[in-house]
């Protein structure tokens, strides 16, 4: 099912009455299937348009389209993993990936098995019984994941999901996604402040521009996967001075002036 942004805006009441316009106009089409990332500067409004797609916010006007359904609260065929981690301490790493097929009164056998899957499927097998507090930052960051692909999401909304990650993890745990990504077929709405990751990860990279958040340029991703800096180097570069030109991040010297 395509997701379609149709001139979705939200403004914010600040306290003293006046609106703040945190999205306007955002118009966006993505097909089914498709990895998006969104870049922007912090406070661009970002997780704004993922709690929209969420159905955690509305937006002030304009609509969110998932096929042919204008979405207006939660949905079940979309899910969210945030960037904190959101495993339960008290469950065990099993228990943390059942919760949402149990709160679904799905049948045992069938929870069992789906949720040793998706355990399999982020690299987890073996820990079924370990505590949120016995495992690794990005170890936790997969329970997250898996429990939100065991309700088999069409959209997987990711607000920074490897943001509180090293830069290591962060990488080996990109691929991996992808690789889940290939298996599960489902859209993906990635946020990052990341230009790296975004080339990493994304077919299409949507930059958004702050007060009020705009899309500023979609830039498409061909570069061939996996993609590394040193495969094609040129490419490569030539994409990333794209992103940080286009979310403002150059470190030219003034055209003029002294010295
Ligand atoms: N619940 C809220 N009430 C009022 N203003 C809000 C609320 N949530 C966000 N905002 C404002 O809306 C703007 C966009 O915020 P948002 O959190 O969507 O940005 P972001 O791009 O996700 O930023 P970051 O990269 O720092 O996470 C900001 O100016 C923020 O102050
Ligand atoms: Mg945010």
């Amino acid at each position: 099912m395509d997701l379609r942004f149709e001139s979705v805006s939200k403004a914010y009441r600040r306290p003293d009455g006046s609106d703040m316009v945190a999205l306007e106009n955002i118009d966006l089409q993505v097909p089914h299937g498709e990895f998006v990332a969104l870049l922007g500067a912090s406070g661009c409004g970002k997780s704004t348009l993922l709690e929209i797609v969420a159905g955690l916010q509305a937006p002030t006007s304009g609509s969110v389209v998932l096929g042919d359904e204008r979405l207006r609260g939660p949905h079940p065929s979309v899910s969210v993993v945030f960037q904190e981690d959101s495993t339960l301490p008290w469950r065990t790493v099993l228990d943390n990936v059942a919760f949402g097929l149990q709160m679904h009164h799905v049948d045992r056998s069938t929870i069992e098995r789906t949720t040793r899957e998706m355990i399999a499927l982020v690299g987890l097998t073996g820990f079924e019984g370990a505590y949120p507090h016995q495992l690794s930052g990005g170890m936790r960051q997969r329970v997250a994941i898996a429990r939100t692909l065991v309700l088999n999401p069409q959209v997987l909304l990711m607000d920074e999901p490897f943001g509180a990650l090293d830069e290591q993890t962060r990488f080996v745990l990109g691929e991996e996604l992808l690789r889940i990504w290939r298996e599960t077929g489902a859209t993906i709405l990635f946020v990052t402040h990341s230009v790296h990751e975004a080339v990493q990860l994304a077919d299409r990279i949507v930059v958004l521009s702050p007060r009020p958040g705009r899309i500023k340029t979609v830039i498409a991703n061909d570069l061939r996967r996996p993609r590394h800096e040193l495969d094609d180097p040129v490419r490569y570069a030539a994409l990333v001075t794209e992103l940080r030109e286009a979310i403002g991040m150059t470190a030219r010297p003034p055209a003029t002036g002294a010295p």
